[in-house]
């Protein structure tokens, strides 16, 4: 099938300061993925065009972008899924530094700033592993899927208006330790997100749940978090 492929395209450092945008009619596979059409622009018309990608298997979260006005990751997106005209842009609500390329320093930030990793100074009777039943690893689970893509974020309008809202990935990797029944600083991590740039700036709009690669439940994460806030 024939694809007409509008790429977003702005390199300030090589007189492209103005966004704009490179069309394409390219022959491909119904199951091709919008990551190979990419890579055979690049490969073959033009190598400055520039993203990220990495595992192009949906694990690594690296080529998380626009695809026809929705935010997924290129690797994941199959021709036959998105029609014969396709239009792929950067995410949203982060800055732009070149082409489908944007600042996750931004994103990041937030993330850390939620400690997303375990917290626990003792140290086991049997100096060995932090047992835990099954049904309390069940409590956390689904938010272990996160692969930091920043899907979930970047389709958040509580987050496009306020740049300073750490923003749903941020919380659901909270989320996954506050919930952990090894991990010791739950309330602290409730404590950074009892904020108007915390949970509570969650609109509960869904998009986050809608855009997430993993199918993480997003805004019930959130809400489950709003929740501890609330009852602790
Ligand atoms: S390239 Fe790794 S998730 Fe798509």
């Amino acid at each position: 099938m024939l694809v007409y492929l509008k790429i977003f395209r702005y390199n300030p450092e090589a007189g492209r300061s103005k966004p704009s945008y490179d069309t394409y009619n390219i022959q491909a596979d119904p199951n091709d993925r919008v990551l190979d059409l990419l890579e055979h622009v690049k490969d073959y018309s033009d190598g400055t065009l520039s993203y990220r990608r990495s595992c192009a298997h949906g694990v690594c979260g690296s080529d998380a972008m626009r695809i026809n006005g929705v935010n997924a990751l290129a690797c994941k997106v199959l021709v036959k899924d998105v029609g014969k005209e396709i239009t792929v842009e950067p995410l949203l609500g982060l800055p732009i530094l070149k082409d489908m390329i944007v600042d996750m320093e931004p994103f990041f930030e937030s993330y850390r700033s939620v400690m997303p990793y375990m917290i626990n100074e003792d140290v086991p009777e049997d100096g060995r592993e932090r047992l835990q039943s099954p049904e309390e690893r069940a409590r956390f689970d689904d938010t272990t899927k996160c692969i930091l893509c920043a899907a979930c974020t970047t389709s958040c309008p509580s987050f496009w208006s306020d740049d300073q809202y750490v923003g749903p990935a941020a919380i659901v990797n909270a989320h996954r330790f506050i919930f952990d029944s090894r991990d010791q600083a739950g309330d602290e991590r409730l404590n950074i997100l009892n904020d108007r740039e915390g949970a509570w700036a969650c609109r509960t709009a869904f998009n986050c749940t809608a855009a997430c690669p993993r199918e993480i439940h997003v805004t019930q994460a959130i809400a489950e978090v709003k929740q501890a806030i609330s009852t602790r």
